[in-house]
């Protein structure tokens, strides 16, 4: 089988791995990058931000970009449809550290779409190549984009923004196989992806959607013969999917942690979510990403409602750490583990 997981060059940079972790708003904040820096993907990207906002400088967004340097990587990504913020942006970006900048437009919510930004940049292809002219031209980290498929079905033009994207001078495309339409409902389709592929000629094409485990990146590369794969809600409660996709590509069987190893990896997670946040947030936080982590497992509703309503962190931590993880987290069997996994 052909080895798929191989370095990526986007530009000047090198990355050691093709897995990337992706920009998911609400959720790939400080804890989770550093969480997921632990399993060594070779980018984690930060939540969106508005370019409006990051061009007055608000706070908030500055909040959301905050990061310290990982063992990884680490891509910002902006969203907008105005080219002239593009380089002030970019300029920004590039400042406060990072190592990639990516464009959306590919989100999907009315109140983005509205301006024109996000998915709305779809129905204006040549309006992606300015701002990522723009954008690279005012920066010396690699620029990308991420797209989805097209607006609707009648209207499926990202293999047409592959090659506006390549001449605009950006070094990779993600391609999210859905139309803005379909936004999350459905099934990701790759043979958009393919023709990204086939219409690409030196920029880099990276597979997304539907990606949950080793085997799917597996189809993913042999279906699209793309050049890297971005995985999303899988990285939601197994921040470790990059060693298992590389493990699938090694010809190994993906693993499955004991109960206890489980539960120290979700303690872990919580610890960076106290060390960041102020207690109430952390509460919050915590609710919120302990879930992802229990959903998959067998029997642990009760669990999951004892810590929402646990009133002091301390008190959530002390029902994970009593819980018995040996039975709820025990399966190899794979088809289940899809199922769970696709049910986040
Ligand atoms: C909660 C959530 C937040 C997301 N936030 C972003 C975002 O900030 N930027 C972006 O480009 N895509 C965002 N996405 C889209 C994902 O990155 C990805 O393209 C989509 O979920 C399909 O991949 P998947 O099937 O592997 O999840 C988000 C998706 C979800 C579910």
């Amino acid at each position: 089988m052909k080895k798929r997981i191989v370095p990526l060059k986007l530009g000047n940079l090198t990355l050691p791995s093709n897995i990337i972790y992706a920009p998911l708003a609400g959720c790939s904040d400080h804890p989770f990058r550093q969480m997921a820096a632990l399993f060594n993907p070779s980018l984690v990207f930060c939540e969106m931000v508005k370019m409006d906002a990051l061009a007055r400088h608000d706070a908030h967004t500055y909040r959301l970009l905050d990061f310290a340097k990982l063992s990884v990587k680490t891509g910002a990504q902006i969203c907008g449809s105005k080219p002239e913020l593009a380089s002030t942006c970019a300029q920004i970006i590039e400042d406060l550290g990072f190592d990639v900048l990516d464009l959306n437009c590919g989100c999907p919510v009315d109140k983005v779409t509205k301006d024109g930004s996000g998915s709305g940049m779809l129905k204006n292809p040549h309006l992606i190549g300015e701002i990522l002219y723009l954008m690279q031209k005012n920066t010396d980290i690699p620029v990308t984009v991420k797209i989805r498929a097209g607006w609707d079905d009648d209207n499926i033009n990202a293999a047409e923004i592959t090659k506006i994207a390549e001449q605009a001078g950006a070094k990779a495309i993600t391609i999210h196989g859905r139309t803005r339409m379909q936004r999350y409902k459905g099934f990701a389709n790759w043979d958009h992806i393919k023709a990204c592929k086939e219409a690409a000629t030196s920029i880099k094409v990276i597979g997304n959607g539907d990606i949950f485990d080793g085997h799917a990146a597996q189809r993913i590369f042999e279906q699209t013969d793309c050049d890297g794969v971005l995985i999303s809600r899988g990285t939601l409660g197994q921040p470790w999917i990059a060693k298992e996709i590389e493990a699938v590509d090694r010809g190994e069987n993906p693993f499955c942690f004991t109960g206890s190893e489980y539960r120290d990896l979700i303690l872990k997670h919580l610890s960076f979510i106290i060390a960041y946040q102020n207690d109430r947030r952390a509460l919050i936080d915590l609710r919120r990403v302990a879930c992802w982590y229990l959903k998959k497992g067998v029997g642990t509703k009760k669990l999951r409602i004892g810590i929402n309503q646990a009133k002091t962190l301390e008190d959530a931590i002390c029902l994970i750490r009593e819980y018995d993880f040996e039975n709820a987290f025990y399966t190899t069997d794979l088809d289940e583990k899809q199922k769970i996994l696709q049910s986040v």
